[in-house]
């Protein structure tokens, strides 16, 4: 019974120090295992004379629970512990902020046509569409340039093979929203056109907005009306206007219209924004519509060039080339 209890105060010692799983389980084998210490204790109670057995054999049992006991006590300690640890070195902060892709912004000629044809839709302006590959009838004939006419050289056309153009202005859309209607009409139309052209202040494919509207009594004065309305709309500001004189196929009389622009120095200068005139005779004509009975404006501008005043862009270029760096200013 001596050697029971001297087995059990170390075995108990040796189990509450077992500084790992494994360890304690190496106890366990040696103590409560097929060949372990208390299991060869329990074989040899059969070389005790029969009236000792009943006693060493419950003290036998009592010293193997208690073992029993503490083995499960302290593993249930130690894998505490081993989750704690592992709890701690996968822990994951739910509250860190996300990595953020970075958000896309609307390109500012987009913005700047959503801007100028929302100011024209309050004034109830209704929105036509024309194709980019236009025919020389669309883009010029109907516009009252004639075959040969010399203000064709002022576009710097492309050409397919077959005929047809790139559109090189919005004009075209004029006709294609005149054709087959009835006066009154109130149209624009917002689009890429096309110019053999590039420098500081010209790239091969820009921005137009063309507005024309078409109805009995329609005057030149409404026309003013409009275009100065639009120009403080979209600038927020007043400018001082005027009205220069000019010339296109299409319109008569014809206007190119400059804004008196404030330099960074104070002074100002006259900057051209965009063309327009009365509707000519011969293009209602080409449409259908009766010239004696109704009259229009029409006036068409470059996106691009409005959207370099108001954000005060130098080179029309950095429009083009999809540098995010410049295209993230307009956030
Ligand atoms: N289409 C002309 C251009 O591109 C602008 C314009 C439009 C002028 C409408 C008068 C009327 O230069």
């Amino acid at each position: 019974m001596s050697d029971v209890q001297s087995l059990t105060t170390t075995a108990l010692a040796d189990i509450a120090a077992a500084p790992t799983l494994e360890a304690l389980e190496a106890l366990r084998v040696g103590l409560l295992g097929k060949s372990g210490r208390v299991t060869a204790l329990l074989k040899s109670l059969g070389s005790l004379p029969p009236e000792a057995r009943k006693a060493a054999g419950e003290g036998i049992n009592r010293a193997r629970d208690a073992i029993g006991e503490a083995i499960a006590a302290r593993r249930a300690v130690l894998e505490a512990a081993a989750l704690a640890a592992r709890l701690a070195s996968e822990r994951i902060d739910v509250t860190l902020p996300g990595r953020d892709g970075g958000m896309g912004v609307v390109h500012p000629v987009s913005r700047t046509i959503e801007r100028l044809t929302g100011i024209l839709r309050g004034l109830g302006y209704d929105l036509a569409d024309g194709p980019e590959i236009e025919d020389d009838w669309h883009n010029f004939e109907a516009l009252n340039f004639p075959p040969h006419h010399p203000a064709r050289a002022m576009h710097d056309t492309f050409y397919f093979a077959d005929g047809h153009l790139l559109r090189t202005h919005t004009s075209p859309v004029q006709v294609r929203a005149m054709q087959g209607k009835t006066p009154p009409l109130r149209v624009i139309a917002a689009g890429k056109v096309y110019r053999s052209d590039s420098d500081q202040t010209h790239t091969p494919m820009f921005h137009q907005i063309e507005g024309f509207v078409v109805g009995e009594g329609v005057s030149f004065a409404e026309l003013k009306g409009t275009l100065k309305a639009l120009v403080r709309a979209f600038f927020e500001r007043d400018f001082e206007m005027r009205f220069r004189p000019s010339y296109f196929p299409f319109t008569e009389p014809s206007a190119e219209v400059d804004i008196a622009w404030q330099q960074p120095d104070g002074s100002t200068r006259w900057l051209e924004v965009l063309g327009c005139g009365m509707v000519h005779p011969n293009v209602l004509r080409h449409c259908g519509i009766d010239p004696e009975k109704y009259t229009g404006f029409a006036f068409g501008l470059g996106v691009e060039r409005f959207a370099m005043l108001r954000y005060g862009v130098n080179d029309l270029r950095s429009f083009f080339d999809n540098d995010v760096r410049f295209l993230g200013q307009f956030a």
